[in-house]
């Protein structure tokens, strides 16, 4: 079975059970700013799972993309990724325990024929926040699965969530496959490596919030995650993720250009055999990039840039990560084929690759060859740094990682080969402290607000949030701020939107905002718990890292905005608002001036 063949079983099951599919939301979360990246299928439906009311009901199901970074250092072993696909079905205050865990035994049972003897199942074994689970366990016994064939096991096991810092989480049972080509044990030996989980689901009864405290939800859910990656693998018989069909084109890819590439190539050719890679080094290797390269295109794909911080700076990471592992099998200038097939892949499902082909391409492309730049200059200053000496300090190799970007891992290499000593313990606590430094700066900036607070920024800074709502009115509710800056002379907009605005739906955002000006609206703030301002439907500027407690501002009945102030008391003396400059940024980000006059 292919990936695709299982994800159509999926979706066409969960529909026959009234479900209603909908579309794998972008990487980049809309309502949470405590992560960088929509890590599981329940990270983009948090307000529905708190209660807010689905426009298309309490039963959902999707594939969702996915990116964790929490694991980057396991990738390069068989079943670690950054990038993968979740398959899942959601209950929001609907069916609970009992109906999420038959589907689940129908599903792996009678559409995709496991048999029960590889199946075993954990349960929650209980703690002071929640009980043993002996209900979940019941119900398995019910339907086949053996006694010895279920494990109760502790929350760092057995508990989901939440998937950022506060939020729906819960007990859950989990569902594991027997891969290897020998009889499944009699009993569920949870350590045993040939025991793979497969499918997860949750059951949400709790929320966790800012204190750490569990609360009782007000609505039961159910959150289910089943690993796209990983049940492919272990239905065709294979030991490694990469040999399926998922990732089998971008291997091929790097095999080709090594062998191009590098003489004597120490590789096997591949066609049509199960391996690859000559030794467990290159086999690493390749993995890395596969999986680097695949998670990069997805994250440009959802409109991010490499630059040097948050979303951006993972994403040159990746890259840069990807780059180094190919220099060595000997690959330079390589980026940009390795990641054509990850769009043969996958662009079927996902439009926002295959319009953004080009765009993404020469996005890698270019960062590749900024780094190598980076490297060049960088190996000139270290050797300005080292000549004639026997040791590099901690501080000196902290000015080429701050200052030229220059790898940390390059400089211990170079150390190595020139028999230069070089502190790392030294560099190590100058990294700390410089992210102390920078984490209060952070801190900083949500605290001081806008810098100025003179009268006509205030206006444009009430202008900012009126422009945003408008622009969600007239484009949709996709759009999403990106950045925001502020003058006495203008206001400017970033946001995330894919096309020109035509010269109409200028037009129509500039009267929608000027309408209500002229309503002399008030506006007025209240504090709340920041969780409580995303469910009202406050709208937030995702980038930023909030306080526990934050302010609403709204503007009449018009908009509701997570904002520290200041702005005008009534919209009545604001002046008329014009757009004066509609442009793109970046791929996928629109940029507008305003003045107000
Ligand atoms: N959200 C759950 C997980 O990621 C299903 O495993």
């Amino acid at each position: 079975m292919n990936r695709r063949e299982l994800i159509k079983k999926y979706l066409e099951f969960f529909e026959s059970k009234g479900h209603k599919i909908i579309p794998s939301a972008s990487l980049v979360p809309e309502n949470d700013p405590t992560v960088l990246f929509t890590t599981a299928g329940m990270h983009p439906l948090v307000p529905y799972l708190l209660g807010m009311k689905h426009p298309l009901g309490k039963r959902i199901a999707n594939v969702q993309k996915c990116i964790r970074t929490t694991d980057i250092d396991e990738v390069g072993d068989s079943t670690h990724h950054t990038f993968f696909e979740m398959l899942g079905n959601w209950s929001m205050g609907d069916y609970f325990k009992k109906e999420a865990i038959e589907w689940s035994f129908e599903f792996l049972t009678k559409v995709l024929k496991i048999p029960v003897e590889r199946l075993s199942v954990t349960c929650f074994a209980g703690d002071e926040n929640a009980p043993k689970d002996e209900e979940a366990a019941k119900i398995w016994l019910s339907l086949g699965i053996p006694k010895p064939r279920i494990a109760f096991l502790p929350k760092k096991d057995n508990w989901w969530g939440p998937a950022g810092k506060t939020g729906p989480c819960g007990p859950d049972t989990e569902m594991f496959y027997w891969k290897s080509k020998e009889k499944p044990p009699k009993d569920f030996d949870t350590e045993n490596k040939n025991w793979v989980e497969i499918w997860n689901d949750v059951l949400m009864q709790y929320v966790k919030n800012e204190k750490g405290e569990y609360v009782e939800a007000k609505q039961k859910n159910v959150d289910t995650g089943m690993g796209v990656e990983r049940t492919v693998a272990v239905l065709n018989g294979l030991d490694d993720n990469y040999l399926s069909d998922l990732w089998r084109p971008i291997i091929k890819e790097i095999e080709k250009l090594i062998q191009k590439d590098v003489e004597n190539a120490v590789l096997r050719a591949l066609d049509g055999s199960d391996k690859y890679g000559g030794n467990k080094q290159t086999t690493k290797a390749m993995r890395i990039i596969a999986d680097h390269i695949k998670a990069a295109v997805f994250i440009i794909s959802d409109g991010v840039s490499p630059s040097n911080t948050e979303r951006g700076y993972i994403l040159r990471r990746l890259i840069r990560r990807a780059i180094r592992y190919g220099k060595e099998l000997g690959l330079k200038n390589f980026t940009r084929e390795i990641a054509e097939p990850v769009f043969e892949i996958y662009e079927k499902d996902y439009s926002e690759l295959k319009n953004n082909k080009n765009k993404i391409l020469e996005s890698i492309d270019l960062e590749e060859k900024r780094f190598l730049e980076t490297i060049e200059k960088g190996m000139r200053i270290f050797e300005n740094l080292v000549k004639n000496k026997k040791s590099l300090s901690g501080k000196e190799a902290f000015l080429l990682y701050q200052s030229y970007g220059f790898p940390i891992e390059l400089v211990e290499e170079e150390c190595g080969n020139r028999k230069i000593n070089f502190n790392k313990n030294e560099f190590l606590q100058e990294l700390k402290k410089h992210q102390e430094l920078s984490r209060t700066a952070t801190k900083g900036k949500f605290a001081a607000g806008l810098a100025d607070h003179s009268e006509q920024s205030t206006k444009y800074h009430t202008a900012t949030h009126m422009l945003h709502k408008a622009l969600k009115i007239v484009l949709g509710s996709e759009v999403q701020q990106m950045g925001s800056n502020i003058t006495p002379e203008r206001l400017r907009f970033d946001f995330r939107y894919d096309k020109k605005l035509s010269e109409e739906q200028i037009k129509k955002v500039e009267s929608i905002v000027n309408e209500q000006i002229k309503r002399g609206l008030n506006v007025s703030y209240e504090e709340m718990p920041y969780a409580d301002a995303v469910k009202s439907g406050a709208l937030s500027y995702f980038r930023e890292r909030y306080p526990p407690i934050v302010k609403v501002y709204t503007v009449g009945n018009f908009s509701k905005e997570i904002c520290t102030g200041p702005h005008v008391a009534n919209t009545k003396d604001m002046g008329k608002f014009k757009i004066i400059k509609e442009e793109s940024v970046a791929q996928g980000v629109r940029r507008i001036k305003g003045v107000l006059h």
